[in-house]
Parts: structure tokens; sequence; C-alpha cells
């Protein structure tokens, strides 16, 4: 096999590297070994006319109106030498070709190619100050790679709606070694309401509720224009204390805080660093440490009141890059951010005065990347809202740890627990509602040393459980719960090779399961998503650069919604897919995420045209658009008659004798879902 062709590959991000997992060969003796060095240009690129490699992430497509979009392409430079400069700004004005400022849908559109040799470089976009993504690029090769991300930014629809400075920031570096420019289109898609499209349509004008709809303004909690760096704080130690003041409207009733957050350095794979214990007492200085457990605090005024156990998101040169080819690992290319509900404690923000908001990291090393925003919900009506908070209660880290070692080898399990809580109300023109926010987390970490501290084996879960519930004074209530768990799987052996260079096996599983479940009166939404991504790589290399090896990746992802399903099965294995399966029809044996037993209540959308529809007992039946044009309701059964194409939600339980209860216009009827 041609060297050249994997010199271009280059092991983990940023320009400063340790390895990984850092229990490499003879790593006591010889640390430099995993820093970046220089190496010579292949001698031989491949030919021009091979078409570039096209990178994904594997995500379920946005739901989009079928309306035509108006199109802004809100910038498009390459990236070359921007290390340790000034973002790179644009003008951001609202689309003005567009006949109607209603907008069902807004979605981002990233698409960037590059070719030659180039790490991995995180990146960031802020509109106004306000973070609107962060990703990761993917690593070149000689022979070009293309790569598109979308993502959905309907939320931030009243900061899209006036004009602002577009930032957008990547520390690229490019020398004799590190060719790769990245040249990229930022664009925006806005895509216009349709009468009767039903939920989709953002109601942004007249709140009905105010829960579920975009927020009215969105403040930036990141570092300020000009800088020559990303807008994110850097947060560098575990006593790092980063923060920003601001002041919000007095007429605010909801606040939501959005953080995005992503680890690099020597916290790159904090999941995997080693507790200080083990690295002095065998001699291993320079190795990151402070163990394995990372937790991100966000406090107000110095009152902690929110905290992020971020998903364990692997960059595209993160492990073995041979894996994440063309497959890119779960959350890498639009990072997740994480919402902390903090109406309960508006009051404290009400008084017109300035307030601070500050972030740190729990056993933090260099280096986190952290902002916020804050997105507020306004009273049109009424010049001041007033509040009060009932409770508010946060435990200490509950720790627990076992620490069994020998020289290199041994076992180490960290278990971590944590709840924060808050309640209070906002009396505002909507009447005084009241709003409990709870945040539960759970840790485990149990790693495995052998081999001479050459082999690691982790395995992580994070339990996160939240809830908001919202009671109005019209007795209405509201509640959200998320259920999510955040799994990692890690094995890696590495043998010396000599001259600077080793072998490693490395086998990872990334994975995310998510519950959601939306209550608002006597309506319940659930949503479902299990997304586990499997890969096995082995590499050789030398200094940081991979010369030779393999990677594949299998991936299954599986969302069923009410509204809709997303099924993708994909495999690849050295930059070719060997499976890909898609699919978004709804698997209705499948029954509510939360409730699997009979009794159970069971929704689901089906497309009619001109139907007939019969339900059991105790169904109840909705549709968005069309009219129903009789109903013929029985003892235990309704069928109605519907006049034009449409989409209509059915609610079914299950009978104690067995087996759901559905009738249909027809078999099919009840099988299709799109
Ligand atoms: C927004 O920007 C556009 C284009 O630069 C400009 O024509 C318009 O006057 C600006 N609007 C406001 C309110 O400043
Ligand atoms: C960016 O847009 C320009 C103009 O539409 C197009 O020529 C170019 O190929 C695009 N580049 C990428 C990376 O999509
Ligand atoms: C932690 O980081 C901050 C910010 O860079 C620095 O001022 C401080 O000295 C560091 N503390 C320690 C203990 O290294
Ligand atoms: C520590 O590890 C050793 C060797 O594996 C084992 O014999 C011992 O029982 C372990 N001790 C504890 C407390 O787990
Ligand atoms: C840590 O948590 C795991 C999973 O919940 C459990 O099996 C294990 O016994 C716990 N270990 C310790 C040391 O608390
Ligand atoms: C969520 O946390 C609450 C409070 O600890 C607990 O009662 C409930 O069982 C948890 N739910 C799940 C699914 O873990
Ligand atoms: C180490 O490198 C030298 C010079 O490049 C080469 O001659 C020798 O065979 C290499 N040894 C090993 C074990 O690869
Ligand atoms: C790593 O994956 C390979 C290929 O699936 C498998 O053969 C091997 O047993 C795995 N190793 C470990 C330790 O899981
Ligand atoms: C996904 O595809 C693999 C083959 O690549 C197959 O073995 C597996 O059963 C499929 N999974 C599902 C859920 O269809
Ligand atoms: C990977 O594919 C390349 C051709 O694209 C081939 O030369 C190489 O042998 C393959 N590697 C393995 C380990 O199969």
């Amino acid at each position: 096999m041609a060297p050249s062709l994997f010199s271009l590959l280059l092991l983990s991000t940023l320009s400063l590297l340790h390895l990984p997992q850092p229990a490499a060969a003879n790593l006591h003796t010889s640390t430099t070994l995993f820093r970046s060095q220089p190496t010579p240009e292949p001698t031989s690129l491949p030919a021009t006319d091979t078409p570039p490699t096209t990178f994904f992430e594997v995500t379920k497509p946005i739901p989009l109106p079928n309306t035509k979009p108006c199109s802004h392409l809100v910038l498009q430079h390459d990236f070359a030498y921007t290390y340790g400069k000034s973002p790179v700004l644009a003008d951001y004005a609202p689309p003005s070709h567009c006949p109607s400022h209603k907008f069902a849908k807004i979605v981002l559109e990233w698409t960037a190619t590059c070719k030659g040799r180039q790490f991995d470089r995180i990146f960031g976009i802020w509109l106004g100050g306000v973070e609107i993504l962060r990703s990761c690029t993917a690593e070149p090769r000689a022979t070009g790679i293309v790569w598109t991300v979308k993502k959905d930014i309907t939320r931030y629809y009243s900061l899209l709606m006036s004009n602002h400075t577009l930032a957008v920031y990547m520390g690229n570096l490019v020398d004799s070694t590190y060719t790769g420019v990245y040249h990229v289109n930022v664009s925006v898609h806005f895509y216009p309401a349709v009468e009767g499209y039903g939920d989709n349509v953002v109601n942004y004008g007249e709140l009905d509720n105010g829960i579920g709809s975009g927020a009215d303004l969105i403040l930036p909690i990141s570092r300020n224009l000009p800088l020559n760096d990303g807008l994110w704080f850097e947060i560098e130690n575990s006593t790092d204390v980063e923060s920003k003041e601001f002041k919000i409207p007095q007429n605010a009733y909801r606040a939501v805080l959005e953080v995005y957050v992503s680890p690099h350095e020597n916290d790159e794979f904090w999941f995997g660093n080693y507790p200080n214990e083990y690295i002095s007492a065998n001699g291993l200085t320079g190795t990151p440490g402070n163990g394995p457990f990372r937790e991100v605090v966000v406090s107000l005024d110095d009152l902690v009141i929110g905290a992020i156990w971020p998903f364990t998101v692997i960059y595209t040169g993160g492990v073995n890059p041979l894996l994440w080819r063309p497959i890119t690992g779960i959350g890498s290319f639009d990072l997740p951010s994480y919402d902390i509900e903090i109406t309960p404690l508006l009051v404290k923000l009400l008084d017109g005065k300035s307030h601070k908001l500050a972030f740190s990291v729990t056993n933090a090393l260099n280096v986190w990347y952290v902002d916020a925003n804050l997105h507020l919900w306004l009273d049109t009506k009424i010049e001041k809202t007033q509040g009060k908070l009932l409770e508010h209660s946060i435990s200490p880290l509950s720790l627990s740890l076992l620490s069994n070692f020998t020289g290199f080898d041994g076992l180490f399990v960290n278990n971590v627990s944590r709840s924060i809580s808050s309640s209070g109300w906002v009396k505002s023109s909507h009447g005084l509602i009241k709003t409990k926010s709870v945040q539960h987390f759970k840790y485990s970490n149990t790693m495995v040393m052998g081999n001479g501290g050459n082999m690691q084996i982790l395995n992580q879960v994070i339990n996160f459980n939240g809830s908001v519930d919202t009671k109005a004074p019209s007795s209405s209530v509201h509640s959200t719960k998320s259920l999510k768990t955040f799994g990692l799987h890690f094995y890696s052996d590495n043998v010396d090779k000599g001259n600077g260079s080793y072998a490693n096996v490395a086998n990872v599983t990334l994975s995310i399961d998510e519950k959601m479940q939306e209550v608002s009166d006597s309506e319940t939404s659930t949503s479902r998503l299990k997304n586990v991504q499997n890969g096995q790589g082995y590499m050789l290399v030398k200094g940081n650069l991979v010369v030779s090896g393999l990677g594949s990746t299998q991936q299954e992802y599986h969302y069923t919604g009410d509204k809709s399903c997303y099924f993708r099965n994909v495999s690849s294995s050295n930059y070719t897919i060997l499976h890909d399966e898609e699919s978004n029809t709804c698997k209705y044996h499948e029954s509510s995420p939360f409730s699997s037993r009979r009794g159970a209540a069971v929704r689901w959308w089906l497309p009619l045209v001109v139907g007939v529809v019969a339900s059991g007992g105790g169904l109840i039946h909705k549709c968005i658009t069309g009219k129903v044009v009789g109903c013929i309701t029985g003892k235990v059964l309704q069928i109605c008659r519907f006049e034009v194409l449409q989409l209509c939600r059915f609610e079914a339980r299950w009978w104690d004798g067995g087996g759901l209860e559905v009738a249909g216009g027809g078999q099919e009827v009840g099988k299709s879902c799109r």
C-alpha cells in the first residue's frame, strides 16, 4: 500500500496533540513521540480526476414544508491561515426578496471542500454573538473531500429577522506541511409557511401560550467582538471561571439558557484521562489527568443554576481517523447544545440591573470552549412582569471511586450523581404561571488498564433525566420530560514498533438513547431516538501521522415520533460504503416509549385520501388539514369520513384482551406514515 495515501491522515485535533488514550508504548519515557511533527509532502499525489469523497454524519432529515425556500448565501470564504486571527465577518440582513416573512422552517447549510493535508479543526458560527453552529471540519485527502451540514435554526427566528454581524471562526493553520485550505459556503434557507401545515408552522405573532414557540429575544453570553479567536470562553483548568454581564428586558416571562461546549487538547478525550494518583505513581508527568469525570457548571450571580454532563463527541481525527471516513462520529458535524430552563429563577433578572452568568468545568484541563445563548420570551402587553423563586436546590456531587492498580495495570470505577431543581412563578399578562425545572444526572465510568499501561478499556454511561412542568391559571398544564443515555465503550491497545512508531488497535461504540415526552393539557406526544455507532480500526502511527491502517464503522439510527419516523442502517470500511438502508416508515408495533404495556396510549399520523376511518372505543382523532365530513359514533366505535388529503392523528389503546385495536380504511392505512 502506498504510504503517501496514508501520510495524509492526521491523528487527533488541533495543533498540539496527545494520544487519544494516552496509554501508549513507552509513554513514560518518550512523551514527545505523540507531538505534532512535520513530515515531507507525499511525492506523488493521486490523479486529480478522482472525485472528492463525500463525508457525512448520520442524522434524520429536517422535516420541511412543501414550499420553495428563499435562499441566502451569507458567507463564502476560503479558510487558509486563520489561526489566532479575527473571525471572518459578514453583514447579515434578513431576506428581503421573500414574498412572506412567515416562515415554517429556517435551515442553515454549511458546505465545504478541502484538498491536501490538514487536522480536524473546530469552528463556530455566531450571529450577533449568538452561537448558531459548533462543528468540526472533516480531515481532507489528497484527492479532495466535500461535506455538508444542515441544521434546523428555526428556534433563532427572532434573531434571524434583524440585521447582525455574522462571525465564523475556524483556527486553521496552513504551511508547507499542512496544506488543506477549507473552501466554505454558508447559506440560510427560509421556507415560507403554508396554511394548514399544522404543527410545523411557527407562530411568532400572537403568543397563545408562549410555550413551544421561538423566543422573542436571544441574548449572547459569549465574548464580544472584536477579538482574534472564537467568541467562546476558554476554560483552562478546574478553577477557571469565565463570565459575562448582561441585562434583560423587564417584561420577560420565560427564559431558557442554551449552552454550547466542546473539549480540546488535554481534555479532548476527557473520558479516558487517568486519575492523578496513577499518573504520579507511574511518573507519567505531562499525561492528561484529573480522572475521567467532567461537569460543565452554570452559575447566575454565583448561584449554581444548572449543569451539563456532555455527550462524548469524537472529532474526525479522534481515536483512529480512519474510522470517520466517510461516516463521521455522532455529533461531530453538529455538536449538541444543551438547554437549561431557568424561568423559575427569572425573578433574579427582572430588576433592570446587570447580572452575571458564569461557566466552569469540574476537573477541567486545558481547554474547554463554552458559551451560551439566553432565549427570552417577552410580554407585549405589559411593561414589567413579576416573579418569585419558590425553591432551589442543588445536591452536592455524590462521588464514589474505586481505584486498584499495581504499576501500569489496574481498575478504576468512578460513579457520580447530582440533582438540581428549582421552582418559581412569573406573573405576566398570561397570568401567574408556575414552573418547575429538574435535572438529574448519573454517571458511571469503568476504566481498565492492562498490557503494561498500553491497553485501555473504558465503559462510560451518562444518564440524564430532566423535566420542566408549567401550570397556568387556566389550570392548563404543560410538561416536557427527557430521558437521555449517552454511552461510550472504548478499547485500545498499542504496540511499540520502535523508530518512534507504534501500532494501535481500537474499537469504539458511541450511543445516544433519547426519549422525549411532551404533555400539553390532554395532548401527549412522544419520541424516541436510538443512535448507535460501532467502529473498529487498526493503524500504524509515526509521529502524529497515520502511516497505514484500516477503519470500519457501522451505524444504526432509529427515530420514532408521533409525526414521523426515520431509520438508517449504514456501514463503511476503508472509505467505501458497504451497506446503506434508509426508511421513513413507522413500525407501529413499537409502542409509546414511556409506557409499553397494555392500557398505554399509542399515537401516530396517517395520510388519508377521502378515507373512512373507524376507531375503537376510547379513540380520539385529530386532523391537521381537511374536514371531517361526518362521523357515526357507536358504543365502542367511531367511523369518520374525510374530504381531502390530510394527515390525521389517532390514539388507540391496548386492550386487556391483548393486541392493539385499530380500524382503518383498509389495512394499508395503518401501515404508512410520512
Ligand atoms: C439592514 O441591512 C440592510 C442591508 O445592508 C439595509 O438595507 C437596511 O437598512 C438595514 N436595516 C436596518 C434596520 O438597519
Ligand atoms: C460556493 O458557492 C459558489 C457560488 O454559488 C460556487 O461556485 C462554489 O462551488 C460553492 N462552493 C462550495 C464549497 O460549495
Ligand atoms: C487556571 O486558569 C486561569 C485562566 O487561565 C489562570 O489565571 C489560573 O492561574 C489557572 N490556575 C491554575 C491553578 O493553574
Ligand atoms: C485489586 O486487584 C487485585 C489484582 O487484580 C485483586 O486481587 C484485588 O482483589 C483487588 N482489590 C480490590 C479491593 O478490588
Ligand atoms: C457504579 O455504578 C455501576 C452502574 O450503576 C454499578 O454497577 C457499580 O456497582 C457502581 N460501583 C461503585 C464502585 O459504586
Ligand atoms: C427520573 O428521576 C426521578 C427522580 O429521581 C425518578 O423518580 C425517576 O424514576 C427517574 N426516571 C427515570 C426513567 O430514570
Ligand atoms: C528504523 O529506521 C531506520 C531508518 O529509517 C531503518 O533503517 C530501520 O529499519 C528502522 N527500524 C525499524 C525497526 O523499523
Ligand atoms: C475489536 O473489533 C474487532 C472487529 O470487530 C473484533 O474482532 C475484536 O474482537 C474487537 N476487540 C475487542 C477487544 O473488543
Ligand atoms: C443493519 O445492517 C446489517 C448489515 O450491514 C445487518 O446485519 C443488521 O441486521 C441491520 N440492522 C437492522 C436493524 O436492520
Ligand atoms: C483500502 O482501499 C485501497 C484502495 O482504495 C486499497 O489499496 C487498500 O489495500 C485497502 N486497504 C485495506 C486494508 O483493505
